[in-house]
């Protein structure tokens, strides 16, 4: 039949959810102004949970897992799309809530894309994704709180991961100076290859710090792991220092005192890029589209097909993968 379409589909049978390849037809799409086909999508660590059915992200089955996707507008009843047009999409809980990018075919809001940035392809905007967007949105509010690279160094944890690479690379970029702290030391000459200047291993920060204060290091932070990694990073921040809080990797907790609030200055900011607003996307992905070497992303990106998401959630959730992973639809 002409309307099918090949997607990743997940069931769910005596609370075990599994994962197959299967053919749709455009019936079986859900509501939305605009019909997008899609070349290109990715695995976050939040896909490896849905993959996996773990935190109850989604609540109906059959459900198309992948939280993010780029491709070009097939039809659209929505004066802001008009076939042809390239465009990305992010968060809004597609992928959980609503069906995702695993599929060559996706029907949204019209409201939930961004136009995809002229000199952007749609595979850069995957290698790129939700990681990457975040942590564009993290570096954006850290230079809103005054963080510039005369502040002094930035740390990104969870180096190896996605939203830690981007970070780097965005970072390194824009003239800082970058420390990056990871678990997986064998990968520092990767990590020096795409910008970081200093490597700190993932134990020297994944501790329940002694004192609400220690020695000033650095003046701004990107953290996707949270837990005890945040609590030692607060207490050594520099004067006036901001951390972006934008990842649970490591813990949900965070163990800390209002110390280094009340004497330095510090601000610590949530990152959500779930929700965010049209207009700060936009920016962002306009950002993405001058401050992101193509190298340096390059570097991070391994492209799949759609049948090899099942093992690799597993080791995303591991913390076994490195860098972007990119699904090619047509693959
Ligand atoms: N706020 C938002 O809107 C938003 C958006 C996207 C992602 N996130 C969150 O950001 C985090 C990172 O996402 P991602 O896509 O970059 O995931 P990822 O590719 O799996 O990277 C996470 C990295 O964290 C480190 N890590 C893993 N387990 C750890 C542990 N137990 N303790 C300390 N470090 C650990 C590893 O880096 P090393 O091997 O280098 O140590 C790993 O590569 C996740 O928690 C994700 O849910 C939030």
């Amino acid at each position: 039949m002409a309307d099918e379409f090949r997607a990743l589909v997940l069931d769910e049978a005596e609370k075990v959810v599994s994962a197959s390849i299967q053919q749709l037809t455009d019936d079986q799409l859900p509501e939305g102004d605009v019909t997008v086909a899609i070349s290109h999508s990715t695995l976050n660590y939040k896909d490896g949970m849905v993959l996996k059915g773990i935190g109850r992200l989604v609540r109906n089955y059959p459900h198309v897992p992948g939280i993010d996707f780029a491709g070009t507008v097939e039809s659209s009843e929505s004066a802001s799309y008009k076939a042809g047009d390239k465009v990305v999409l992010t968060g809004w809980r597609v992928g959980e809530a609503h069906w995702g990018g695993y599929a060559q075919k996706a029907r949204v809001k019209s409201d939930w894309l961004v136009p995809l940035p002229e000199m952007m392809t749609e595979k850069r905007s995957m290698a790129i994704g939700t990681a990457g967007f975040t942590a564009m949105l993290a570096v954006m509010e850290l230079e809103a709180h005054g963080i510039t690279p005369d502040s002094g160094p930035v740390l990104v944890t969870g180096a190896n991961g996605g939203v830690g690479g981007v970070a780097i690379g965005i970072l390194a970029g824009c003239g800082y100076e970058v420390h990056a702290s990871t678990g997986r030391p064998q990968l520092a000459d990767h990590l020096k290859s795409i910008g970081a200047n200093e490597i700190i291993p993932r134990e020297e920060l994944d501790v329940v710090p002694e004192r609400p204060l220690a020695s000033e290091r650095w003046a701004g932070v990107v953290d996707a792991v949270g837990g005890n990694t945040l609590a030692s990073i607060l207490p050594q921040m520099k004067y006036r220092g901001a951390v972006a809080a934008c990842g649970l990797a490591g813990g949900v907790d965070l163990n800390s005192t209002v110390i280094p609030f009340l004497l330095r200055g510090v601000k610590l900011l949530g990152i959500d890029s779930v929700m965010c607003p049209f207009d700060q996307r936009k920016a962002a992905w306009q950002r993405l589209a001058t401050d992101l070497s193509v190298e340096s992303l390059d570097a991070l990106t391994e492209v799949v097909s759609l049948d090899k998401l099942p093992e690799l959630a597993g080791k995303i959730l591991k913390g076994e993968t490195r860098g972007r992973i990119v699904v090619d639809l047509n693959k």
